[in-house]
């Protein structure tokens, strides 16, 4: 008789986006013709950009043609998109080999599997709030206790809190955890680390025989040239960090599907040997996926193309225009707001100290806008909601001046 993987019952119910989902639809149920303005889920809404598109067109001729069709490509990813990617992060002075870059379908399944290489007794901290995947890959693998509904976090987990106090940036842990999960900018809060703040805990991960699993999903949108966009940046990080990223926001890939995780040759763990972490990773790669698609992969080399890259700022410009006139609306109602600068997200810490759901509410019910509750992010979560700058321009600013009209005391 088969059973189920109890550990996966342990995740807690109510995926975030499935129930901010629910009661949007729920609302909109009964009051059905009144335009509901989302500013919850990161999902860009804008174009491709046109040398983009003009390469995803090329890749699908060639498969249109018996003489340039090709079928599987390598699991790693093709080796003119790994090149890309590593010239890439030489334009910022991040040095690694072609062959450190697996390419995937998305940053999120990498987030999810990449827990599959460490042991399942390795004690896991995570930046609190916190990308939900982080957590529930590692609930369902089996290192953590159960969900205590009262504290809102699972029993065994080493969670760091990020605070207006600490600047939403977490010191690492007291005591010693194994695996890290960290993400810059940050999705929720918008913050970003410095580059003493990420050192802190490349030494501290150094020290102690930890790996820092580094979320960089958003590197493209820090504008000020004194915060690292790579953890790689930090002298040491290539013995502990794993670095995850995507062409989704920076590109635009959100439909398209395409991301890397650099897993360096030098990382190392407690007990592993040389090179053993990156075989792993490959091993799982060759044996789980079979590669991302190639028409993605021709537009992620035309992403990382000097034509590719200004369109995409440009691209990127224009959702921190919206990023902008949000945190300058909240701002103007008397919201501390933080994030919306290097980041496309903004924390709006809720008014009157109300909880993330209730402010959720209030707003659909008001303003008839849709934001993410900061709870659903974590137990520190609690108190903010994250807006998003993701969105058509007129769709941005019907949505601010609703909140304006009717929330301005
Ligand atoms: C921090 C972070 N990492 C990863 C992802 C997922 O990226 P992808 O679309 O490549 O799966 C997201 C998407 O919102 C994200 O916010």
């Amino acid at each position: 008789m088969a059973t189920v993987n109890s550990d996966f019952r342990k995740i807690a119910a109510g995926y975030l986006f499935p129930e901010v989902a629910r009661r949007t639809a729920a609302w909109q149920g009964k009051n059905p013709g009144v335009k509901i303005l989302r500013l919850g889920i990161g999902n860009t809404t804008e174009a491709l950009c046109p040398s983009i598109i003009e390469a995803m067109h090329r890749q699908v001729n060639k498969l249109a043609d018996r003489a340039t069709y090709t079928g599987y490509g390598d699991e790693q990813g093709n080796t003119d998109l790994r090149k890309a990617l590593a010239g890439y992060y030489r334009s910022f002075g991040v040095e690694l080999a072609d062959d450190e870059f697996f390419v995937s379908d998305g940053a999120k399944a990498d987030a999810g599997n990449i827990q599959e290489i460490f042991g399942r007794d390795n004690v896991v901290a995570v930046q609190d709030p916190a990308y939900p995947v982080y957590v529930d890959s590692n609930v369902a693998g089996g290192r953590t206790g159960s969900f205590n509904p009262e504290k809102g976090c699972y029993d065994g987990f080493v969670y760091l809190p990020s605070t207006e106090e600490n600047g939403f940036i977490p010191i690492p842990p007291d005591g010693k955890v194994d695996l890290i999960y960290l993400c810059s900018p940050n999705n929720p809060t918008g913050a970003v680390a410095t580059h003493e703040q990420l050192k802190a805990f490349v030494d501290y991960a150094n020290a102690c025989g930890a790996v820092i699993i580094f979320d960089a999903a958003y590197c493209e949108y820090i504008s000020d040239p004194s915060l690292p966009r790579s953890i790689y940046e930090v002298d040491g990080a290539k013995r502990c960090a794993i670095e995850i990223n995507s062409f989704s926001k920076f590109a635009g890939f959100t439909g398209v599907r395409l991301g890397w995780t650099i897993v360096p040759h030098d990382l190392m763990c407690e007990n592993s040997a040389p090179d053993e972490l990156h075989r792993l990773w490959n091993r799982r790669q060759c044996t789980f996926f079979n590669g991302a698609s190639n028409i993605a992969q021709a537009g992620g080399v035309a992403v990382l193309s000097p034509q590719g890259l200004r369109e995409c700022r440009d691209l990127i410009g224009y959702y921190m225009g919206n990023a902008k006139i949000i945190r300058e609306g909240l701002r103007g109602i008397g919201l501390t707001v933080h994030g919306g600068v290097n980041s496309p997200y903004i924390w709006a810490r809720t008014p009157d100290g109300m909880g993330s759901w209730e402010f959720f509410d209030l707003l659909l019910e008001k303003c008839h806008v849709v934001v993410t509750p900061g709870s659903g992010f974590g137990p520190a979560g609690e108190g903010y909601v994250r807006v998003s700058s993701y969105g058509h321009r007129e769709d941005i600013e019907a949505a601010m001046a609703s909140i304006i009209r009717n929330l301005k005391k």
